[in-house]
């Protein structure tokens, strides 16, 4: 379980408020009737630019402040005492924002729901199935080999596409392809070819099926979901169309892996989930297509971000290949166990996640009156919990702009757990974290010792918010073969 002594993490409770507000009292930026802020967010640059105004309005308003946006109200927490305060009084099943539009196709379809859109006692009792084996770095070491076959191809992907001068044409979309086959592998125990030069038709349908699943629910998270499916709108044809192809395939793949493996007496880790669960084919069908989602994009974009900020540093990339050097010999293959001697390695990933999350924030809601600060706030109350303005704070990391990785690495570590919090916090914090570092210590490692990685200019690169963190041009960086 999610518990403080498993996370580690100091208990020092935040004494009550003398005198709570209200949420009413709450600072924020102007409220206009019907809009909220937005004509404010549209003018300091769009939804785009919303992770850089959240910024300022938490310069300008403090720790916690109130936003409206059109009917989407929610309260703004940017300070690691608050997320410490919420920690403290986290229910046993806390929530997050709801994916209604995910529920409808669910209900629509007579299909169960997972991890990310579950609640409650059915949420804990799918969560506790997958926690150990998920959760517990022992276990999740046990996938480096499959984690390395896919890197092995990916280098050679890498060198086949990448130019004399070391460039790539779009390193976003390689990044994505080898996440998704890296995942599916884990997940589906399949190989669905997504390195390969051409792609097969069962990979194409599958990418082009994810992407329209994720460009067609935003909407209807802003206008209400029964409304298009009452009147069958173009939107939501194409988000049921697009998951009724995922579910076939995860349907397809999960059936094969249990019927194959459940004959043997087998360590395989979904086998021994679904025996030792009781959870139904249903359930298993759900989580493991949403742990798929909550997968690709948010590991692509991590190691997208970590390539450039090792390119923009080329002492600390020294630094990490000569840590990698001195534990792997030339061929030897990187496992988990070698990356246990890596701290120079795990502190890059760290340090990368702090200054460029890519899921800049998460949301709560609230099951009862909590008090945070100052402020005694409702049940039903929606947090954004901003992990963006968390690993930016001058307060917590001293000269916060700066890529760092010796700060992860100080005898006396006194960085606050409640600072970097890039995979979420308490019990329903990511569930795929562990799995995802190794993706990226095992995958950085690799290109570490493959290509000396370049900047191509030193021009600043911003950020753009698109559900995760992206760079506003193709990343300025070559891939130099060592
Ligand atoms: C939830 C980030 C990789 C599956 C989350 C949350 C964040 C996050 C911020 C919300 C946590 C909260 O509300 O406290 C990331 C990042 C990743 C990553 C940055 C990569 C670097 C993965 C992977 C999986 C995964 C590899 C697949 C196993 C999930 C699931 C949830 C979740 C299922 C919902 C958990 C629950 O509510 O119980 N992730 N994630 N994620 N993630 Fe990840």
């Amino acid at each position: 379980t999610c518990n403080l002594k498993t996370q580690g993490l100091p208990v020092h409770p935040t004494p009550p408020a003398s005198c709570p507000h209200s949420l009413s009292a709450l600072p924020g930026p102007t409220n206009w009737p019907i809009l909220g802020s937005l004509v404010d967010i549209l003018r300091k640059g769009g939804l785009k630019r919303q992770h850089q105004a959240l910024a300022g309005y938490h310069k300008q308003f403090g720790k916690i402040f109130r936003m409206k946006l059109g009917s989407f109200d929610s309260v703004h927490i940017g300070a690691p005492c608050l997320l410490e305060a919420l920690f403290r009084e986290e229910s046993n099943y806390p929530k997050r924002l709801e994916i209604k539009p995910w529920k409808a196709y669910r209900d629509y379809r007579d299909e169960a729901y997972g991890l990310l859109i579950l609640e409650g006692k059915d949420w804990q009792r799918v969560r506790s199935a997958f926690q150990q084996k998920l959760m517990k770095p022992s276990e999740v070491g046990k996938l480096d080999m499959k984690i390395n076959e896919v890197m092995e191809d990916f280098i050679q992907r890498l060198d086949s596409v990448c130019t004399e001068e070391g460039r790539i044409a779009d390193l976003y979309c390689e990044l994505n392809k080898w996440s998704l086959e890296s995942i599916c592998l884990v997940l589906y125990e399949k190989r669905f070819g997504f390195l390969q030069p051409n792609l097969g038709e069962e990979a194409l349908d599958f990418i082009t099926a994810i992407k329209t699943m994720m460009s067609t629910f935003g909407l209807m998270m802003v206008t209400p979901v029964e409304f298009h499916r009452g009147l069958n709108t173009k939107i939501w044809k194409d988000h049921t169309e697009a998951w009724d192809s995922i579910f076939k395939t995860a349907k397809c793949h999960i059936d094969r892996r249990l019927t194959k493996l459940s004959s043997k007496d087998s360590e395989d880790f979904l086998c021994t989930i679904y025996k030792d669960s009781k959870l139904t084919k249903k359930e298993m069908y759900a989580t493991i297509t949403e742990m798929l989602i909550g997968a690709v994009e948010t590991t692509a974009n991590s190691l997208l971000w970590a390539i450039f900020n090792i390119s923009r540093h080329p002492t600390i990339q020294r630094k990490l290949y000569d840590e990698i050097q001195s534990i792997l010999s030339p061929d030897q293959v990187p496992t988990a166990e070698d990356i246990r001697n890596m701290p120079y390695l795990k502190a890059c990933i760290k340090e990368s996640m702090r200054i460029s999350p890519s899921v800049p924030f998460t949301t709560r809601t609230l099951d009862k009156e909590t008090v945070l600060g100052e402020y005694v706030l409702p049940k039903g109350t929606v947090l954004t919990i901003n992990n963006h303005v968390l690993g930016s704070s001058e307060e917590c990391f001293d000269d916060w702009s700066e890529f760092r990785p010796e700060r992860w690495l100080q005898d006396k570590n006194t960085i606050n757990p409640f600072a970097y919090v890039p995979f979420g916090i308490g019990k329903r914090m990511c569930i795929g974290r562990r799995l995802a570092e190794l993706q990226l210590q095992l995958s950085l490692c690799w290109l570490v010792r493959r290509y000396n990685i370049v900047a191509t200019d030193d021009k600043p690169v911003e950020t753009f918010h698109s559900g995760t963190l992206m760079p506003s041009r193709d990343l300025p960086v070559a891939f130099l073969r060592r």
